[in-house]
């Protein structure tokens, strides 16, 4: 383990070692803190992650009863029962098979009429039972965190977004087609991201050792959101060696 711009950096062999030693972290928190506030993402990054929580669930390492966690983002619009919805994701990925309280989850609105009440009432949840204690996020190709493309100033807060053509393409690969994948979200902020107490980033692969490499070391700008996170004082960032590829 070695420090990038005071984040720490663990280069796992592989993706599946990657997730393993996540999901330990995260369950690590729960299991000091019960009542921990989680933030989760979606997305293939935490497909596996979540598949290790579940299965340290079933071993009963770890119970979820009573905590809190609050999603990054949510397409605009979609219905929570649409298949790509990140609050289908959860449900699939994650809920459904943990002991959580459902009514502890929460996803911003993605099926709101009115958008920017569903983001005044997201913040307001999230200052109720923030600060977040534990982060879990991935990165998009353009560092983005949650859906906060380029440019993301380092204040921003949930709101509602526009999604970049290089994100909708990159997401398209889970729609039927490129015109189905929504072309807004509504998502928590960086400054949101930042505010956590420990924040988790993971990437797999390397087709995002770019990405890592400018999380880690590009000049924080808004630019490259993902950036703004250098310097945070608890924040790891998990990979397998194919992420780190670029990183000396
Ligand atoms: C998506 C999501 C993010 C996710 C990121 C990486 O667009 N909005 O929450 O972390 O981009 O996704 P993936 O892990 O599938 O590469």
């Amino acid at each position: 383990m070695y420090h990038i711009n005071g984040i720490s950096i663990h280069v796992l062999p592989t993706q599946a070692a990657a997730a393993e030693f996540a999901a330990n972290q995260i369950a690590r928190q729960v299991v000091n803190k019960p009542t921990s506030v989680l933030g989760f993402c979606t997305g293939s990054t935490a497909e596996p992650v979540y598949a290790h929580l579940v299965d340290l669930h079933r071993r009963k390492l770890v119970s979820f009863h009573d905590v809190v966690t609050f999603n990054l983002d949510e397409y605009y619009p979609i219905s929570p029962d649409h298949v790509q919805s990140y609050a289908r994701f959860m449900r699939e990925r994650l809920f459904d098979s943990i002991d959580v309280n459902p009514r502890n989850t929460h996803i911003p609105d993605g099926a709101a009429a009115d958008p920017q009440a569903a983001v005044i009432e997201y913040e307001r949840l999230l200052g109720s039972f923030g600060p977040i204690d534990l982060l879990f996020a991935g990165v998009g190709l353009n560092t983005h965190i949650g859906f906060n493309e380029p440019p993301t100033c380092r204040t921003s807060r949930t709101r509602l977004v526009a999604l970049t053509e290089e994100t909708r393409l990159a997401n398209s690969r889970f729609f039927s087609s490129l015109c189905d994948v929504p072309s807004q979200s509504i998502t928590m902020g960086i400054g949101n991201v930042c505010e956590a107490q420990a924040v988790i980033l993971c990437a797999f692969g390397s087709a995002k050792a770019e990405a890592v490499l400018n999380t880690l070391t590009a000049p924080p700008s808004e630019e490259t959101p993902g950036a703004f996170i250098q310097g945070h004082p608890n924040c790891m960032f998990v990979m397998d060696s194919k992420a780190a590829a670029l990183l000396r």
